[in-house]
């Protein structure tokens, strides 16, 4: 019982997670939740997978020391590169957020007849991965035969006769959303640049598959219009995550609103007017945390 009213802890490399973090909030009010946005590092998309990694265990050791009961790695990039390494030396249940995405996309086109095209946008290093592509042939059955994904801009592969993954790689959004650029011209012109060679395609969904992503997506909504469905992977992760808790028993007790803190590698003051900005309500308990 002890354990079960133990924190959840949730990591990105910055804001992104916030995403994540709200999801969880809406659907599970009395859980206590800690946050950790590495500020001082981001952005995760433009680095290495030996980097990623380190980066990704020093957090996850930093929340384990808190007594967290779960860690949510509220991250593509990280879920695509670090996962397995986070769930080998983890001492608590590690989730990404690709998984619960690449589950939605394929239960979407599994009700639409003839070509289904699901897209995938995401940070370079998550598209690199080719952990959607890998992911979602695994939840579709068919990733016996299935051809290697290519670790390219767009890789498009053909798995079976009529469903096809398009990942596409759009390095500057997440600088746009830290930036919190998001009512600027170059914002709505940068996602028109990505998105044209998606929309030509006419996906059926489109992944968001980046945490920093839901913060844009009236903007992609506008631009891709209402034929494809947007998947939110944190939406999905956050359904996931609560079905782990009821399943082991794991919820906390008690119907008091559960705490929030916040802790971050760089500027907690820029944290919390940005980060309230995201959450739609003010942000408190914010602390720097310096790893070095
Ligand atoms: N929000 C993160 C993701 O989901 C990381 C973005 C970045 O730091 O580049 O991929």
């Amino acid at each position: 019982m002890k354990f079960n009213n133990s924190p959840i802890g949730i990591f990105d490399s910055g804001l992104g997670g916030l995403t994540v973090f709200k999801e969880i909030r809406k659907i599970l009010p009395f859980e206590d939740l800690i946050y950790f946005g590495d500020t001082a590092r981001v952005p995760y998309g433009n680095k290495s997978k030996e980097t990623i990694i380190k980066y990704s265990s020093e957090i996850l050791g930093f929340l384990t020391d808190k007594g967290i009961k779960i860690a949510i790695v509220a991250c593509n990039t990280s879920s695509s590169l670090a996962l397995d390494y986070l769930r080998k030396i983890s001492p608590v249940p590690v989730f990404g957020v690709i998984e619960p995405g690449a589950q939605k996309a394929v239960e979407l086109s599994l009700n639409i007849s003839g070509r289904k095209i699901i897209a995938v946008i995401g940070t370079s290093a998550t598209v690199k991965s080719g952990a959607y592509s890998k992911t979602i042939k695994e939840k579709a059955g068919l990733l016996c035969g299935a051809k290697k994904a290519e670790a390219v801009n767009i890789s498009n592969i053909d798995f079976n006769e009529n469903l096809e993954i398009i990942e596409k790689s759009c390095p500057l959004f997440v600088p746009l959303v830290e930036e919190d650029f998001l009512n600027e011209e170059i914002t709505k012109n940068v996602i028109k640049y990505y998105l044209a060679s998606v929309i030509k395609e006419k996906p059926a969904c489109l992944v968001l598959g980046c945490t920093h992503y839901p913060i844009l997506k009236d903007f992609i909504e506008k631009e891709i219009g209402n034929s494809t469905e947007i998947i939110d992977s944190g939406v999905e992760t956050a359904r996931s995550v609560k079905n782990y808790l009821e399943e082991f028993g794991m919820l906390k007790s008690g119907t008091k609103y559960g705490n929030e803190i916040f802790f971050v590698s760089d500027d907690s003051e820029r944290f919390k007017e940005l980060g309230g900005k995201f959450l739609g309500r003010p942000i408190d308990n914010v602390y720097v945390v310096n790893f070095s």
